[in-house]
């Protein structure tokens, strides 16, 4: 504990999404915080207790952590020096001319880090990176001779609930250095100090060595992404035969080998994650020389974007073959909700790829638009839901937002010019829909 009462002094270099929240929830969980970014508009924002983007329950979380002292920002590599573990929580988008991660923000966060680390310190690497990199910066850390050691600690929140899953997550993995069969045991103690909360309240702990924790990580998501275009596949299939996908699901989710939760057929997965993490995790296995063991990832891409063109085309079958001119109201552009997040976002490429064939779309969301807008200006945006279904001739709902679930059908009807909706989340109550006079297309339901 140091003189002001906190536990170990952390740095948190990179604070998009991962690292902003990650800075907050370590101070809220009793640690002295510097969050440290080279964009100087998004540290003002963080250190004036506001978040660069939407996410519930941030804005409140940094607002106290740095009004109580336990949290600063800075863009100062060298204000990282007091600290004694340090986290690396940049981004490793995909590279711009491949399915390959881009490391070069990792890459960057340690050529920031080496001047200032101290024997002693722990470099902890939170970032989505292919299996292999931890062993590298291990060695580059190691040979510029400070005596600090690495850990890697791969991250599993889920965007919408950031906060709650990085305070009180459902499993911790550390990877540390292996030495034959010893495991760095005194990295393991220090990060077991920054996670002494949620540790005692009895969250499993996995101590492994580098090259698993950073499989977990890929493993976790190409796991999810899977599920998902399995239930989409099986929708593919409901549909020619006349079944019901989401009975489908519900039925082999009793199973509990199975599973209920990820088996929500619709537009598919998008997002910062789980659509680059899948390409990335092909690509290294193709460098590793078992591309074919992973030869399914390929697929269940390829399933995901699918979906999307099945909206479209849904959309253009609805009027019989072409949308020229046709009103649509897109409900949502972010990629899941409770988020502002665009990226990869299905209900936002529908958007697009339905503009670009000349029909006239009018898009809402209660958070995304200022992120969509950025991304494709040509589109229309209509920030109230009312306005934007006024007149439509085909509601198109691609985000599940509470707002969008809970629509009323008859009130609905009463602004729309035609009463047609494409449920591409399977969230609405199709009978009291048809009840009121809607005729409604979904994924996967005859
Ligand atoms: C995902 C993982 O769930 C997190 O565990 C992980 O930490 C994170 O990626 C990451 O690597 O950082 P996230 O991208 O926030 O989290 O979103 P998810 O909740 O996984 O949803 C991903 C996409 O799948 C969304 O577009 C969602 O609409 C879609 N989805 C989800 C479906 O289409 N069907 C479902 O049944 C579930």
């Amino acid at each position: 504990m140091n003189e002001r009462g906190l536990l170990v002094r952390l740095s948190v270099i990179g604070c998009g999404y991962l690292g902003a929240v990650h800075a907050a929830a370590m101070a809220s969980l009793g640690h002295e915080v510097v969050g440290i970014d080279v964009d100087e508009a998004k540290i003002a924002d963080l250190a004036a207790g506001r978040a660069p983007f939407y996410e519930p329950g941030l804005d409140e979380l940094l607002r106290d952590q740095v009004g109580r002292g336990a949290l600063r920002f800075s863009t100062d590599p060298a204000a990282a020096a007091d600290a004694t573990v340090h986290f690396v929580a940049v981004g490793t988008p995909q590279s711009p001319d491949g399915r390959a991660a881009d490391l070069r923000y990792v890459d960057a966060a340690v050529d920031s880090l080496l001047p200032i680390l101290k024997s002693g310190d722990v470099v902890v690497g939170k970032s989505t990176v292919p299996v292999g990199t931890a062993a590298a910066i291990a060695a580059r850390i190691a040979e510029h001779g400070s005596g600090a050691r690495l850990a890697w600690n791969p991250e599993f929140l889920r965007e919408g609930f950031a906060v709650q899953d990085t305070v009180g997550p459902d499993r911790i993995v550390y990877g540390v250095a292996r030495a034959g069969d010893e495991l760095d045991e005194a990295a393991a103690a220090v990060l077991d100090e920054v996670y002494a909360v949620p540790l005692a309240a009895g969250t499993p702990r996995i101590v492994t060595d580098f090259a698993t924790a950073e499989l977990v990580k890929v493993a976790a998501n190409a796991f999810l992404a899977t599920k998902i275009s399995f239930i989409n596949a099986m929708a593919e299939i409901a549909e020619v035969a006349g079944a019901d996908v989401t009975q489908l699901a519900d039925a082999i989710g009793h199973d509990a080998r199975i599973g209920r939760r990820f088996l929500n057929a619709g537009v598919g997965f998008g997002g910062g994650c789980l659509p680059k993490d899948i390409r990335a995790f092909s690509a290294r296995a193709e460098e590793l020389g078992r591309g074919e063991s992973v030869a399914f990832l390929r697929q269940v891409d390829e399933i995901n974007l699918r979906q999307r063109q099945r909206v479209v085309d849904m959309a253009v079958a609805s009027f019989g073959g072409s949308v020229v001119g046709r009103r649509i109201a897109i409900l949502g552009l972010a990629f899941k909700p409770d988020s502002d997040d665009v990226r990869d976002s299905p209900a936002l490429d529908v958007a697009v790829q339905l503009n670009g064939l000349g029909a006239d779309v009018v898009a809402t969301d209660p958070h995304a638009i200022a992120n969509a807008r950025g991304r494709h200006p040509q589109l229309r945006y209509e920030a109230d839901t009312t306005a934007a279904l006024a007149g439509a001739e085909s509601v198109l709902l691609l985000t599940e937002w509470r707002e969008y679930r809970e629509l009323d059908p008859v009130a609905t009807a009463a602004l729309v010019a035609d009463r047609h909706v494409i449920d591409g989340r399977n969230v609405l109550d199709r009978a009291r829909w048809r009840a009121a006079g809607w005729r409604v297309v979904a994924h996967g339901r005859a």
